[in-house]
């Protein structure tokens, strides 16, 4: 039989986050831009493969899927739109990530490369997944999520174009995939290891310090993404669904925003996507970083009064003190802020920002794809005997 790779996959309104077993989670833009052609040619001999390394920063691939509209054409991918300075598709704010194309073209380039990174020379290969999958709280419906695994299971084939001529054809069978609500989705990564072994958190008991396994604690997941914030209850892992409810913004809009009064006062320097709006951002040795960060500075603070009024809030309308985990992009770029908006209200006990809070929901949906119950999920759905079967 051949060895299934586990992955979580999150398909963000901003970027996808995917999750590997045994790798390093990649990042993608959530974007794309349909190939049309060049326009003068290019010296192709001279050109070099992409080494490993690069592949995911320079996405060219031709899909073959049922689950795309697009089937069968050339896309540009994620980072190489910003490179190549195209114009991209990208998620609308309402859109609707159970049908929409853009999560499984950007979700099925992460799949190929994550493939072609193990095996850059071949030039054919085949891999099977098993993935776990999310969808907004506000959105997720028992319907949309068995909507949303139905359509990445099976098989679809991505062609990777090297700027060398050369082609890399990766077969990706998906096997099994399963859809949790975003933030629920983390809680796996909270409550338990890759192992699937119970992880330890260190949580505040009155003046101490403590270490304490969270699979029978009322957690609270406070998940703040680019387009949505969830808040996500659960008592261990499992979802409480009466309890948990989504914003319909998370910090997009904002850096958006900033984004609009930069280009207002710098017209010879304009920032003109996220994708480059991040790079500055996020990049401490920018040479715009610092002008960047200050512009940004009042409307951060605002957003971070919202949401930590919404966090207070939410907190106490429970009954039980919740664990609280802030996760998703959001709070990397609010944390300064934010923590410091809960402190001064002192409102930080069992508070926790959690490492790599943007791949919270990935490594989360991985845990989850790595687990006994996703396993059995997959016996039930696709037959015991099946499985057997194919093992011979
Ligand atoms: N290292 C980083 N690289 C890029 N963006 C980052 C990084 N850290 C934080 N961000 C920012 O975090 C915000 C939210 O990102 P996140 O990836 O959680 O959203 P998303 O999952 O794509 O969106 P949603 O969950 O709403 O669908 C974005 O606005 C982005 O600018
Ligand atoms: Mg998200």
């Amino acid at each position: 039989m051949a060895k299934v790779l586990k992955a979580g996959v999150d398909a963000g309104n901003n970027s996808l986050k995917l999750a590997v077993q045994d790798q390093e989670p990649m990042i993608i833009p959530t974007s794309y831009y349909l190939y049309v052609g060049e326009s003068s040619d290019q010296f192709t001999s001279e050109q070099e493969d992409i080494p490993p390394k690069e592949l995911i920063d320079n996405i060219d691939v031709t899909i073959t899927s049922a689950a795309i509209s697009t089937n069968g054409m050339r896309h540009i991918v994620g980072r190489k739109i910003l490179t190549d300075n195209l114009k991209s598709t990208e998620l609308e704010k309402q859109s609707d990530k159970s049908t929409d194309d853009i999560p499984v073209i950007v979700a099925l380039s992460g799949l190929a490369v994550s493939a072609m990174k193990q095996q850059p020379d071949k030039d054919t290969l085949r891999v099977n997944y098993d993935i776990g999958l999310a969808l907004p709280i506000a959105t997720i419906t028992p319907e949309a999520a068995a909507r949303q695994a139905e359509r990445f299971t099976g098989t679809h084939t991505v062609v990777y174009h090297h700027p060398s001529g050369r082609s890399v054809t990766v077969h990706i069978m998906i096997e099994y995939a399963k859809c949790l609500p975003e933030g629920a989705a983390a809680a796996w990564g909270i409550v338990y290891n890759q192992k699937g072994e119970l992880a330890k958190r260190k949580v505040e008991v009155g003046n101490q310090v403590a270490s304490r396994t969270m699979e029978d604690k009322t957690l609270l997941v406070y998940d703040i993404g680019a387009g949505t914030t969830e808040k996500v209850v659960l008592h261990g892992v499992k979802f409480l669904p009466k309890q948990s409810s989504g914003l319909n913004y998370g910090s997009k809009e904002t850096l958006m925003e900033v984004q609009a009064i930069w280009n207002h006062q710098n017209p010879r320097n304009t920032i003109d996507t996220m994708v480059e709006f991040e790079d500055i951002f996020f990049d401490s040795e920018h040479p715009r970083h610092n002008s960047l960060v200050q512009l940004a500075k009042p409307a951060l603070l605002q957003l971070s009064n919202q949401l930590s009024t919404d966090i207070i809030n939410k907190i106490d309308d429970m009954k039980d003190d919740p664990f609280v985990f802030v996760i998703g992009g959001g709070a990397a770029v609010l944390k300064d802020t934010l923590h410091a908006t809960l402190n001064k209200k002192g409102r930080t006990t069992n508070v926790t920002f959690v490492q790599r809070p943007l791949f919270a929901n990935a490594t989360g949906l991985l845990v989850y794809a790595l687990s006994p119950r996703f396993q059995a999920l997959k016996d039930k759905d696709l037959g015991v005997a099946a499985n057997a079967e194919k093992a011979k």
